[in-house]
């Protein structure tokens, strides 16, 4: 059956936040630290839209690599799962697009679909995916205890890219004269661009889609431009929106300051009485979680997405009563407990589908990325969300303490250079939209380092397959990466003629 041959269906914002509480252990209030794109591969029934086959031809195969790299002494290794997409490849030589895995499994779909799949249909092209070492199949039974977890790094996946990339070029029998591009998008974004930066005798160019190259402990603006985003009317935002918004979530800290929390309790149904401080932090985490997806995710159809349709849902006479229905549908109490969430952020029970133990630890060891909601900041939401509430799920999850974070944070930018990074061909893809272009490169840097900064798109929004309906920036942004890459190649095609 034709159906079959397609891997999971799309995964819009709307599913996202009725599936996330359930697939994620911290749920959709809490996983704003979980960076999906909305989309992992095409619908059946929208193949007909797109330039693409749909039998993706793809196989997998397993590497093994060196738990750590740059200890020899230590003589632990791990399989490293990597997809292998040759429909398109037209011979030996012709180049190589090597698809970057994020922080999770690495599905075929997700190699095999794409704007990068065009590209790769366009050249002739070889796609190869890399999973990243710790999420999926690329993990050990082990692989969510502290001991192992130190293994985990943006350099060493780095280092298994280096390593794939040479075994790769032998295992396929490539000329060796072949042009290699690295793609990723979200933290998979910033390891394209780094591994170009970091190794550019290994890759000639790298597309880096939504990558937040910049760490950093206390990220304001993300909530920053989720209230810019709001108010945009590109994606059918406004003022009025915004001034809803806040108005809803201020008469919850009004209450909360008038000694009314039992009432808050009652009208939210949480499951705890909320007199523990990080547990009405996790709820005002909770609560703002839906707009931030909303903004990272946003969907446009017609003349309504996302954003505008929580708009339409908060632009009513009392917003307060408005989040009470977001938030309250049911009759089951919400589970607001810092304890029960420290619980799921402590399970080191072996399985292949997890992804946020790990995540949350390189957060806590080298990036930070914490969605603060700080009084001092434009954020719309509860003051509330602060960094000692993410510096206790550090605590809480693996005893790194804040200093540690604060000191890995800056090493971090210190090593990669963060977002004034220096280097040639690579391009930072970003969207206005998308809170995370905050931390990513919005300017042409000297040196060949360009920026495609489109209005009115969301987080990884280039990285699906060209839709005819997509908005004008949308087409033209993916169209400038098009040209870039193409003039990529030919210059790498006269390089090799001039040799
Ligand atoms: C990945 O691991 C799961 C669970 O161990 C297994 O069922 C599945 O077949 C593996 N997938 C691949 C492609 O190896
Ligand atoms: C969008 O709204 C305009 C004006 O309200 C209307 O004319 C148009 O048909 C709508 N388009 C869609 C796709 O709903
Ligand atoms: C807001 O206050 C926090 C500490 O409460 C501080 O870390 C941050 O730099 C301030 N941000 C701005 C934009 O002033
Ligand atoms: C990190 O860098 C900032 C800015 O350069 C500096 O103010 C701060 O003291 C550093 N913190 C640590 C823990 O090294």
């Amino acid at each position: 059956m034709k159906a079959t041959t397609v891997l999971a269906v799309v995964c819009v914002a709307a599913c996202l936040s009725i599936h996330a509480s359930a697939l994620s252990p911290f749920g959709v209030g809490r996983s704003q630290l979980h960076k999906k794109r909305w989309w992992s591969s095409v619908d059946v029934n929208d193949l007909h839209k797109y330039h693409l086959d749909d039998d993706p031809q793809g196989y997998f195969g397993y590497l093994t690599q060196p738990m750590d790299h740059f200890d020899p002494l230590i003589n632990k290794h791990f399989n490293q799962r990597y997809w292998v997409v040759d429909k398109y490849w037209k011979s030996k030589s012709h180049p190589v697009f090597l698809y970057e895995g994020e922080e999770a499994e690495l599905e075929l779909g997700e190699v095999a679909y794409g704007h990068h799949a065009e590209m790769a249909q366009a050249h002739g092209a070889l796609i190869l995916g890399l999973e990243h070492r710790f999420y999926g199949n690329s993990t050990t039974k082990e692989g969510l205890l502290l001991s192992e977890l130190q293994y985990l790094s943006s350099q060493q996946q780095l280092a298994d890219l280096a390593v794939f990339r040479v075994f790769a070029e032998k295992k396929l029998g490539m000329s060796g004269t072949n042009t290699w591009i690295v793609i990723g998008g979200s933290y998979a974004g910033a390891l394209s661009a780094w591994f170009r930066l970091k190794y550019p005798h290994l890759v000639y160019g790298s597309v880096a889609s939504s990558a937040p190259v910049r760490a950093q402990a206390n990220f304001e603006g993300y909530n920053e431009v989720v209230a810019a985003s709001f108010a945009d009317p590109i994606v059918f935002g406004s003022e009025k929106c915004v001034a809803s918004i806040r108005q809803g979530f201020s008469k919850i800290e009004q209450m909360k300051q008038a000694g009314q929390l039992a009432q808050i309790v009652k009208d939210f149904n949480t499951c705890q009485d909320m007199t523990d401080p990080n547990d009405f932090k996790t709820f005002a985490s909770d609560l703002q979680g839906t707009f931030m997806s909303a903004a990272q995710y946003n969907y446009i159809e017609g003349n309504s997405s996302s954003i505008g349709t929580l708009c339409q849902q908060m632009m009513v006479p009392d917003p307060y009563q408005a989040l009470v229905k977001m938030f309250n549908p049911g009759s089951t109490c919400s589970d607001v407990s810092f304890k029960d969430f420290l619980k799921l952020l402590t399970d080191v029970t072996f399985d292949p589908g997890a992804m946020s133990r790990q995540w949350f630890y390189q957060t806590c060891t080298q990036f930070g990325y914490y969605q603060t909601c700080d009084k001092n900041t434009t954020c719309m939401f509860l003051p509330e969300v602060d960094l000692d509430y993410y510096f206790a799920w550090c605590k809480g999850g693996y005893n790194i303490p804040s200093s540690d974070v604060l000191e890995q944070v800056n090493f971090t930018n210190a090593y990669y250079g963060a977002d004034n990074p220096r280097g040639t061909r690579v391009i930072f893809v970003d969207g206005t939209i998308d809170p995370w272009h905050a931390l990513s490169v919005l300017k042409d840097l000297p040196e060949g380092l360009k920026s495609v900064f489109m209005k009115g798109t969301s987080h990884c929004a280039d990285m699906a397959p060209n839709d005819p309906d997509a908005p004008p920036a949308l087409k033209a942004g993916r169209l400038e990466i098009e040209k870039i890459v193409s003039g990529w190649l030919m210059q790498a095609e006269m390089e090799k003629k001039h040799k």
